[in-house]
């Protein structure tokens, strides 16, 4: 007789997730996984993420594109569920190509994703500037936000828009007469011309015609064909819109279920989760942070790490390791494994603390609270373990790493319930540890 189980069809797709604040090193990863799948696909965001990769001597930074375009045999996707910038794309289809890679034929963008337009990021910053101190979202004003916005309105105009003039005309004349009135009446700025905006976009459409197709049936597609799909998130799990902690977040879904609606990639081809997780927390503009180091240590780690946004050029807030919240990220996203980044960044710290779990109110808590009211008061509890003074750079397997390095992510392991199989000793594609 037959089991009667449900058969689960092989996996095909894998998706990278940050599990913080963002900024936890995903670009290095990502190069690294490129050569093992067939297609990489961003998912989420704009070019507000920035991706940092150094190889070869370089080093790159990219926002739009996935970071397996260095790899001259991955196919990358901009999949529908980002929101595109004209400019930057085009910047860095530019620096790509300047760097000796082939961009056409191995890019490809959904004919669904948003486009960011003028009045986006004009909107972005004019509605920051209205807000005071720490009421500040903290946006990088690049219009992701407003484009967002747009999107779920049912106003946004898509790559697919482009296509057809007309349509694209009546559009932008029917958002930006609303925008208009918006910049002029209430925050008493000059207008956006029209005209303009059409003649800009038309230049970008003959550039982006060629990579523009409909990705959610090309990758299915690809799949059933038999190849593999690395689906890359960009920022983190505690940013995310509806999982994160909110309104500190940004405007997607960087959790692993974004993954399948930023992409169109069905949820029964995804099998591995991977979680990047840095060795210690950063996070950049507003938001609750418990773990946030106010004073030499903060310092030291922001300096060692060189915290500062690979877009913005912000200084990021730093901070020890946060259980809770890791713990919670991990279970929303479904991470199977850790990737551990930067651990060559607490080198030089004899002592090493762990939050493991806060206090609120007198009482201990394990749960991470998402709202801004409860987890504005919590105070983290933290284990001390010891540092290990003496650099790792040159360990290539787990048991090269010195042994109180060995005893720090074991016992990440062990209090998360998920296996590290990365671990990053350095920004260079060598200098990385599987275990
Ligand atoms: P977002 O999508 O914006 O969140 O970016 P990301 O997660 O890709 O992070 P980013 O590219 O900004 O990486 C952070 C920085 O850390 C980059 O400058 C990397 O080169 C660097 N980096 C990555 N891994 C390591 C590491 O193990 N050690 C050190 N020292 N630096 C690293």
């Amino acid at each position: 007789m037959e089991e009667n189980t449900f058969s689960r069809p092989a996996a095909s797709a894998t998706v990278l997730v940050g599990t913080q604040f963002g900024d936890e090193g995903k670009g290095k990863l990502v190069d690294y996984l490129s050569d093992k799948y067939d297609i990489v696909v961003r998912y989420q965001g704009g070019a507000n993420a920035g991706h940092t990769i150094c190889f070869d001597g370089k080093t790159v930074v990219l926002h739009l594109i996935p970071s397996g375009i260095f790899n001259k045999d991955c196919i990358c996707v901009i999949g529908n569920g980002v929101v595109i910038d004209p400019n930057a794309l085009m910047d860095e289809i530019k620096k790509v190509e300047e760097l000796g890679y082939d961009v056409k034929g191995r890019l490809y963008i959904s004919h669904n994703a948003h486009l960011i337009m003028p009045y986006h990021k004009r909107l972005d910053c004019l509605s920051e500037s209205c807000l005071s101190g720490d009421n500040k979202i903290g946006t990088t004003g690049r219009g992701i936000g407003p484009s967002y916005e747009d999107k779920f309105a049912r106003k946004g105009i898509r790559v697919v828009d482009l296509l057809n003039r007309d349509v694209l005309k009546e559009k932008l004349r029917e958002n930006l007469a609303a925008k208009n009135k918006l910049i002029s009446k209430v925050y008493e700025q000059e207008e956006i011309d029209v005209e303009a905006i059409i003649r800009e976009y038309e230049e970008f459409d003959k550039a982006i015609d060629p990579y523009v197709t409909n990705t959610q049936l090309f990758l299915n597609r690809q799949i059933k064909e038999g190849k593999t799909v690395l689906l890359e998130g960009a920022q983190g799990c505690l940013l995310d819109v509806d999982h994160g902690t909110y309104p500190f977040v940004t405007s997607s879904n960087p959790t692993s279920g974004g993954a399948c609606t930023g992409s169109g990639v069905a949820p029964n081809h995804v099998g591995k989760i991977i979680g990047v997780c840095k060795a210690y927390t950063t996070r950049v503009g507003n938001g609750d942070f418990p773990t946030e180091l106010d004073d030499e240590t903060g310092e030291a780690l922001g300096r060692i790490g060189c915290e500062f946004g690979a877009t913005t050029g912000r200084k990021r807030r730093c901070g020890w390791i946060d259980l809770v919240a890791l713990r919670y990220s991990l279970t929303v996203s479904g991470v199977t494994e850790l990737a551990l980044t930067k651990l060559d960044v607490l080198d030089t710290f004899e002592e090493i603390k762990v939050c493991t779990s806060y206090m609120l109110d007198g009482k201990e808590i394990h749960d991470f609270p998402t709202e801004h009211q409860t987890l504005s008061r919590v105070q983290p509890v933290y284990k001390s373990l010891k540092g290990w003074m003496a650099s790792n750079a040159s360990a290539r397997s787990f048991s090269e790493l010195h042994p109180n390095t060995q005893a720090y992510v074991t016992f990440l392991e062990e209090a998360l319930e998920v296996p590290v199989t990365f671990i990053s000793v350095g920004p260079g594609r060598e200098e990385t540890v599987f275990k």
